[in-house]
């Protein structure tokens, strides 16, 4: 925590969309009449027919129904494109850069408009139409970009899988929706270090039996060799000699499905988002405007990769939804040196940079000198996204990467979200470091207590959502009732966002992190109990429990306790073998931390685990364990301190 304030630098409060008196006015509109609002702001895209109906939504437990702008057509692609090449043909659109300093492009909207017309071509003509999923498992190359406008184009829907991902998370996610075509690359390229994704497709498509996917489009990235199945694979480059670069874009409704993105949650599989067409792109585009306040002239860097939510909101869909100039980062912030960030920004120009708090503590360390080399005299904005942001890290983005010059924009959201929900207006808001500030606008954050009380002034609890927003989630792909039951049952009524939080007494929003079994490795959601199901599945593992602990640079590490079958050693070379397991089972990003061995694990009598007790080992919290007399064996507790695991 911190007390410091911030105000509003007064070039911003003059050159800002919005100042603090236009959000006051903005903001009661928004929520008053959002039908009113909405139906205005729905206009800053195009519709091939407007429409008529706004808003028509209902949280009502049994029934609820998300609808925004139902009865207008519009197209993703034509409103990110299309609609900008009179005006901005020759703009840059995306400015690419390599995982090496020396590989760089630029895409202009004539550009991206001829690539993305082909591959809708290609796609077209290997039978994808309206409705369709197509899986991407791409680096960060500008054909990720591509390939996502090109569904749009033709109305089909996308499903990113994050290029770290294993064959057999990706396996899990190409079966879950029915993908019959996979977009990827021979390789990828991160950190001069190449990542196998041809071979992980093969792997995947194995896994699921070899009539479940029909073609697999290759980019080439590296040249590497790979393996080609023929009638199956096809170079892309190939397939694109083959199409014009002519391909009109579909009519879509307003709901129809534009993406789905598979994400953790506390219980089971990964569950499918959907997000639709219509308000999604409205509530995308709109924020990225006034919350990056961003202007013609911009040059616009969002750090993330394409494979998580804030790399389709705010990478493509917001930023070319508004004819902006996005950059596309392919490398880590560390290769070559710790300086590469800063060189990008001096390279491209850029003035507004949006990164997560697991890059800023990890460039910390190295101390200011690799940032305080580099100019970053364009920079005029910093943004901050993934997890709460310590007020240390805060200060030192602010005054050694933004020279004291820049505010900060912490955005709190989520991939249910669509897009930010919570977050300051760089003309606007008085920073508080630590705080994501204010609701945007037609958000309605409501703190509750365990039983669902609203709470009122300065309080602490779980942040719900009270009303709809154009840019949530309509459903969990294929299981409504899944999602009504992970969002909508905990507190009947409300949106639960699964996140703690406590306002202060100036109505600031301080989000404090989970309250499920979600953990938050580097920005990255991670399911407890996906990392306990990849465990067990090891022949030596009997029993396994996961939560998080606090870690300097990640924010949260990954703590697992695991019971080994009756006979086996626990030793240090199992203990590697089982972080390596992990690995291949569902990515790097879910390599536990730390492994305790632990011959038995804190039950209740009915045999459930106590993974709140597990959560205050993992913290080093031994004096708050709380009661422990309903444990069906109260001396494991006791082993398990005596071995607690400490950082290496
Ligand atoms: O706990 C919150 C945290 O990240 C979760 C959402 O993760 P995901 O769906 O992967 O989306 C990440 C990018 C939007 C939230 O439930 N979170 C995200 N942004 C912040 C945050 N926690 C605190 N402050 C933030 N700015």
């Amino acid at each position: 925590m911190s007390d410091k304030i911030y105000d509003v630098p007064s070039a911003w409060a003059e050159r800002a969309y919005v100042d603090d008196a236009r959000y006051q006015a903005m903001y009661a509109a928004s929520v008053e009449d959002p039908n009113t609002f909405w139906g205005e702001h729905g206009k800053r895209i195009d519709w091939f027919q407007p429409y008529t109906k706004v808003k028509n939504t209902s949280f009502d437990p049994g029934h609820v129904s998300i609808k925004w702008f139902e009865d207008g057509i519009t197209n993703v692609a034509y409103n990110c494109i299309d609609r900008h090449l009179e005006a901005r043909g020759d703009q840059p659109a995306i400015i690419w850069e390599g995982d090496s300093p020396d590989e760089s492009k630029v895409i202009t909207y004539r550009e991206l408009s001829s690539e993305v017309n082909k591959l809708a071509n290609i796609l077209r003509n290997r039978g994808v139409e309206k409705g369709d999923r197509v899986t991407i498992y791409l680096p960060m190359i500008p054909e990720a970009a591509y390939a996502m406008l090109a569904c749009a184009r033709l109305g089909a829907i996308h499903s990113i899988v994050f290029g770290g991902f294993s064959p057999d998370s990706l396996a899990g996610r190409v079966s879950d929706c029915g993908s019959k075509v996979i977009i990827t690359a021979d390789e990828g390229l991160r950190g001069g270090r190449k990542v196998p994704l041809k071979a992980n497709v093969d792997a995947a498509i194995n896994q699921i039996g070899d009539d479940s996917v029909d073609h697999v489009i290759v980019v080439r990235r590296t040249g590497g060799k790979v393996d080609m199945v023929p009638g199956r694979d096809v170079y892309y480059d190939e397939a694109a000699e083959q199409v014009t670069d002519e391909c009109p874009p579909a009519h879509m409704s307003a709901e129809d499905p534009l993406f789905i993105l598979y994400t953790s949650g506390s219980t089971g599989k990964p569950k499918g988002v959907l997000h639709t067409t219509g308000g999604y792109l409205v509530y995308a585009s709109m924020t990225h405007q006034y919350i990056f306040d961003y202007h013609d002239g911009d040059v616009y860097w969002c750090t993330a990769d394409v494979g998580w939510v804030t790399g389709h909101s705010y990478i493509v869909y917001g930023p070319l939804a508004n004819g902006a100039t996005t950059l596309m980062f392919e490398g880590v912030p560390n290769y070559p040196t710790t300086s590469r960030f800063w060189e990008v920004i001096d390279k491209h120009k850029v003035t507004i940079f949006y990164t997560a708090p697991t890059a800023i503590r990890s460039l910390m360390q190295g101390g200011e000198e690799p940032v305080k080399k580099t100019s970053r005299a364009s920079l005029r904005l910093l943004g901050s996204v993934g997890e709460p942001i310590n007020p240390e890290a805060w200060e030192w983005y602010h005054r050694v990467v933004g020279d004291e010059r820049c505010p900060i924009v912490d955005t709190w959201w989520q991939t249910e979200t669509g897009g930010i929900l919570i977050t300051p207006l760089p003309g606007a808001t008085r920073l508080k470091p630590g705080s994501a500030t204010r609701p945007f606008f037609g958000v309605l954050p409501e703190v509750v207590d365990a039983e669902g009380k609203v709470l009122t002034g300065a309080c602490e609890g779980n942040l719900v959502i009270a009303d709809s927003w154009p840019g949530q989630m309509r459903t969990v792909y294929g299981d409504h009732e899944r999602f009504e039951q992970t969002y909508f049952s905990t507190y009947p009524g409300k949106y639960f966002t699964g996140d703690g939080c406590r306002r202060d007494e100036d109505g600031y929003y301080w989000i404090t992190g989970r309250v499920d079994d979600v953990i938050n490795v580097s920005g990255h959601r991670m399911g407890t109990a996906e990392v306990e199901s990849a465990l067990v599945a090891h022949p030596k593992v009997s029993e396994a429990a996961v939560v998080g602990f606090p870690h300097d640079i990640k924010g949260q590490g990954i703590y697992a306790y695991v019971t080994l079958m009756d006979g086996v050693e626990p030793t240090e070379e199992l203990r590697k073998e089982l972080v390596g397991w992990v690995r291949r089972e569902i990515g790097p990003i879910a390599s536990p931390d730390l492994i305790q061995f632990a011959p038995g694990l804190p039950k209740t009598r009915s045999g459930k685990i106590m993974r709140r007790i597990l959560r205050k080992i993992a913290e080093d919290q031994f004096e708050s364990l709380g009661d422990t007399s309903t444990l069906a064996d109260p001396g494991v507790v006791e082993d398990l301190i005596n071995n607690r695991q400490n950082k290496r």
